[in-house]
């Protein structure tokens, strides 16, 4: 048996949302249907469904944020899907973009009341230049909302993507009675449970009897597919693969309505683990020996396993505990004693992992973000894309007397890439400069900083808000120029900030020659 017999059955995808959307409803739905938990709400908990299992600081709960990413596995069909966890927080954060590295398709979850909101937006960008394919799930179709025919429009409008719906609501948004399965032309009805706490039981009723069951609201459906039909708005799946269409569906994630039915799709069109291009331009197979990269790294998730973690999509090969692996980076052997599938604060340990798994190192101190691993053939994976940082502050010690802590904090939040951190020789080393792409992500540093490393710090606003990348020859010539300073990441790269872009494009105008390139842009 080859390795992409357990690679084909593999899915692994992320939901990309606005917060509010219903993600972590959904994500316990699914997890419903799969059975792995037994009951809606044991996941989240019903009453503290905003202490979701991938919250892990305080300030997390309080706030009812999620910024730790993890994967959820699970069985469904023969199949094994691997659900990402992106970060749910309303705040940008390149956490997100990462996690969008490590998946082989998304489903774009919106609001039926509320259409494409700016978050979704945002990572459907990141999505299309990814060229992951998208699958839309339209959800809270239990609510009142807006016309599904508006919705294809606002979605063709917003992201050029085509819709190309798979089911289509029968009864308007508020009245879901069931969806017209568009590819059988059959009714698939749904019964409301208590509390949508259980699968919803759903029944198929051939479109001869639908009338019978659904009258008016069947026969506007009917309509309405007709009219999609006439317009080729069909799914294709040459074009879905292709980033064109987006095959649609609609749900209710609280209801569980629908839920099956995206599984389904998953199962049907999202794409398995596919060959992995590498640096030099060649590509691992799935079939080939193990390699992996990592896209997030963290630590100090919960005070019981105060360790590190780095987490790593298998890209080809077969990963077993224990195996000793070489670093891509640092040409040194890794033993992967300590691996673990992680969601949330359950841990247990993976024995064995395929390509699209996602598994978790622990004590994987040398492992940064975008680093490759591998066994046999060296091969190293193109580093994931850093974003332009659109927020900066000073930060320093509170205490000059945890001076020592203050700077390992720091080291650690970089490394991590909770942040970037910029240095100049005349701000020293006491007060670098912190950069984000969003703000939360100098209260995740505040919070840790204090809670790791006891090390309380002060962050003084900077009136910047554009970056650009510049050369050696750049650092001299900007040195002294009013409106611009020029600061520099660990990894060499020379940044100069601006206030503004305006400032930006006066002083390239007036340096010419001076090298000063954009960074790639968060997307919005
Ligand atoms: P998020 O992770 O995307 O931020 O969203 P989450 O699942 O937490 O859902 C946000 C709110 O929307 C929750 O309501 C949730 O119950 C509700 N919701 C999610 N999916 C559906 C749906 O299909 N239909 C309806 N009607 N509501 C849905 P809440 O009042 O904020 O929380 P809770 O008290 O219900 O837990």
């Amino acid at each position: 048996m080859t390795i992409s017999t357990d690679a084909r059955p593999r899915r692994t995808f992320a939901v990309i949302s606005h917060p509010d959307a219903g993600k972590s409803t959904l994500t316990e739905a699914l997890a419903l249907h799969a059975r792995t938990i037994s009951e809606a709400g044991a996941v989240h908990g019903k009453a503290g469904r905003r202490g979701t299992v991938s919250d892990w600081m305080e300030m997390e709960r309080e706030r009812g944020i999620s910024i730790t990413s993890a994967a959820l596995q699970f069985e469904y069909d023969g199949h094994v899907i691997n659900l990402v966890d992106t970060p749910g927080h309303a705040d940008f954060s390149e956490d997100t973009y990462r996690v969008l590295s490590a998946v082989d398709s998304a489903v774009m979850l919106v609001d039926a009341a509320k259409g494409l909101e700016p978050q979704t937006l945002k990572l459907f960008r990141v999505c299309a230049q990814r060229g992951i394919p998208v699958i839309t799930v339209i959800n809270k179709w239990d609510r009142p909302g807006l016309d599904p025919l508006q919705l294809m429009d606002e979605i063709q409008k917003e992201i050029g993507l085509r819709p190309t719906p798979l089911t289509w609501p029968v009864g308007s948004a508020g009245e879901f009675r069931g969806v017209l399965d568009r590819r059988t032309g059959d009714l698939i009805h749904y019964t409301r449970t208590a509390g949508g706490a259980t699968r919803a039981p759903e029944e198929r009723i051939a479109a001869s009897r639908a009338s019978e069951v659904d009258g008016q609201a069947w026969a506007t459906a009917v309509e309405e597919h007709d009219l999609l039909t006439m317009d080729g708005a069909d799914h294709d799946q040459g074009t879905f693969l292709a980033g064109t269409t987006t095959p649609v569906l609609f749900a209710s994630a609280l209801l569980n309505f629908g839920v099956s039915q995206l599984l389904r799709m998953l199962i049907e069109l999202a794409p398995p683990p596919g060959p992995t291009p590498a640096v030099d331009g060649d590509a691992r197979e799935v079939d080939d020996e193990f390699s992996a990269f990592v896209f997030k790294v963290q630590s100090g998730m919960d005070a019981a396993h105060r360790d590190r973690l780095a987490y790593a999509r298998v890209c080809s090969g077969v990963f077993e505990r224990g195996m000793v692996v070489q670093h891509g980076e640092t040409g040194k052997p890794f033993a992967t004693k300590y691996a673990q599938a992680v969601f949330g604060r359950d841990r247990s340990s993976v024995e064995q992992a395929f390509p699209g798994d996602i598994v978790g190192l622990v004590n994987a101190n040398a492992l940064r973000v975008g680093d490759t691993i591998y066994a046999g053939p060296a091969v190293r994976y193109p580093p994931i894309a850093s974003f332009a940082p659109e927020h900066f502050v000073s930060a320093r010690a509170a205490d000059t007397g945890r001076y020592k802590q203050f700077r390992r904090g720091i080291e650690q939040m970089d490394q991590e890439g909770v942040v970037q951190v910029l240095r100049s020789d005349l701000r020293g080393d006491q007060s670098p400069v912190l950069a984000a792409v969003g703000p939360m992500q100098f209260e995740v540093v505040t919070a840790r900083m204090q809670s790791e490393f006891g090390a309380a710090i002060k962050l003084d606003h900077l009136d910047y808000s554009v970056a650009r990348r510049t050369d050696n020859a750049g650092v001299e010539a900007l040195k002294g120029v009013r409106g611009v300073e020029v600061l520099s990441r660990a990894d060499g790269t020379h940044l100069a900030l601006f206030p503004d872009t305006w400032r930006a494009h006066t002083v390239a105008r007036d340096h010419p020659k001076v090298m000063l390139e954009p960074l790639p842009a968060s997307g919005g």
